[in-house]
């Protein structure tokens, strides 16, 4: 029997979120139907309600959350009803060229939850079908995923802390030590400190970087930068970050450096701010206009890797639950990241807070 849960809605490209009734049917074959307990407020959930990832509207928003396993459907074996779990955007196949050759992380088929969520019609039947965003859908007490989107977590962690690795921490602490292979003495500079730059800052820190360097335009980011455990602040406003890092790296430049705000002029600083050998990872999201004009000669004349991270190339069975350790023993903050919790209602402001720039995370929690 379909249940009726609230969940929010984006109707239309920019219009205000709303909360309405949603059906969500029982779990078919490799399905499972989760409680959710929280559901963090991510950037990519506001693109979807401004029309900029696709039309596929309604929009079921949420994306980065944590719950129960309520039910499950035919053949699942990994996760049963009761599970404490996390949520992810990618569930792996196992079986492409992609996750034979141990990168799953380029999985070319992603087995995420056909899209059978409806809003709840009049007569209370099914009505319009929902577009999960990114294949989830959690500003919902519940919702339907593909059974391989769960991974199960320690429960004894908070659902708002541990829903974050669902997505933008992730993201963040997974272009440091998964893609830009952040190593012990390691110079980093991390520039655009908002809450995957500041990942991108804990994950260099656990992985044993000497300096941790933060660029912001930002004088509060900045502050916040420093506190999740940045060596070194550069206002690239009033200074010149390339000349900034090179001075604060031996005049070489920084052996890792992130670039977590998606522009061409923020790539092009960290094109130049890496050491010669050194490795650049992009993990801002850029939008499809944007270009980028480099002379050829410099990328010739300077050896390292240009990377892109997406997702932190993670693997969510490997790197949730280690995260999640990590937090329990006290090595890193996660709490540090939620700024507000908040509720169903709420999510239209969060997307306003988020635009002025003054919250790392706003956390849904039910
Ligand atoms: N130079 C340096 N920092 C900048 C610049 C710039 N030119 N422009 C913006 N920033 C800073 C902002 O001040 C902010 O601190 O970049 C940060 C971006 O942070 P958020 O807006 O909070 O975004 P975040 O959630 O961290 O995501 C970063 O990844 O998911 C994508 O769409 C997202 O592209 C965005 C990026
Ligand atoms: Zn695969
Ligand atoms: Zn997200």
């Amino acid at each position: 029997m379909p249940q009726q849960v609230q969940g929010v809605v984006a109707p239309g490209r920019n219009e205000p979120v709303r909360v309405e009734t949603i059906l969500i049917p029982d779990p078919g074959p490799g399905e499972a139907v989760v409680r959710i307990q929280a559901c963090g407020v991510c950037h990519t959930d506001l693109h979807y309600k401004q029309g900029g990832i696709n039309d596929d509207f309604p929009f079921l928003l949420g994306h980065e959350a944590a719950g129960v396993v309520e039910s499950v459907g035919a053949g699942v074996t990994d996760v049963a009803p009761g599970d404490f779990v996390v949520l992810n955007w990618r569930a792996v196949c196992g079986q492409c060229r992609a996750c034979l050759r141990g990168r799953p992380w380029y999985c070319f088929d992603t087995h995420n939850a056909k899209q059978r969520m409806t809003l709840a019609g009049t007569s209370g039947a099914g009505g319009t079908e929902l577009s999960p965003a990114l294949g989830i859908g959690a500003f919902a007490e519940k919702t339907l995923v593909a059974a391989g989107q769960c991974t199960k977590v320690d429960p004894a962690v908070a659902p708002e802390i541990a829903g974050l690795l669902g997505c933008g921490v992730m993201a963040g602490i997974g272009a440091a030590i998964n893609t830009g292979g952040v190593g012990r003495g390691d110079s980093v500079a991390v520039i655009g400190c908002g809450g995957v730059g500041d990942a991108a800052i804990v994950g260099s820190r656990l992985a044993g970087a000497a300096r941790i360097i933060a660029v912001d335009i930002d004088d509060r980011k900045l502050d916040t930068a420093r506190r999740m455990g940045a060596t070194h602040t550069v206002n690239s406003r009033t200074d010149d970050p390339v000349e900034a890092i090179r001075e604060l790296t031996g005049g070489f430049g920084a052996d890792v450096v992130i670039e977590a705000v998606g522009r061409p002029e923020t790539y092009e600083q960290a094109f130049y701010a890496r050491d010669l050998a050194g490795t650049v990872v992009l993990v801002g999201v850029p939008t499809p206009e944007m270009r980028l004009e480099l002379p050829l000669l410099d990328v010739f004349g300077r050896g390292g890797a240009l990377k892109s991270s997406w997702y932190g190339d993670c693997l969510p069975s490997r790197d949730f639950p280690m995260l999640i350790d990590l937090h329990q023993q006290g090595r890193i903050d996660l709490g540090a990241f939620v700024t507000e919790t908040i509720g169903l209602g709420d999510v239209e402001k969060a997307f306003a807070r988020m635009r002025e720039g003054d919250v790392l995370r706003s956390v849904v929690v039910l």
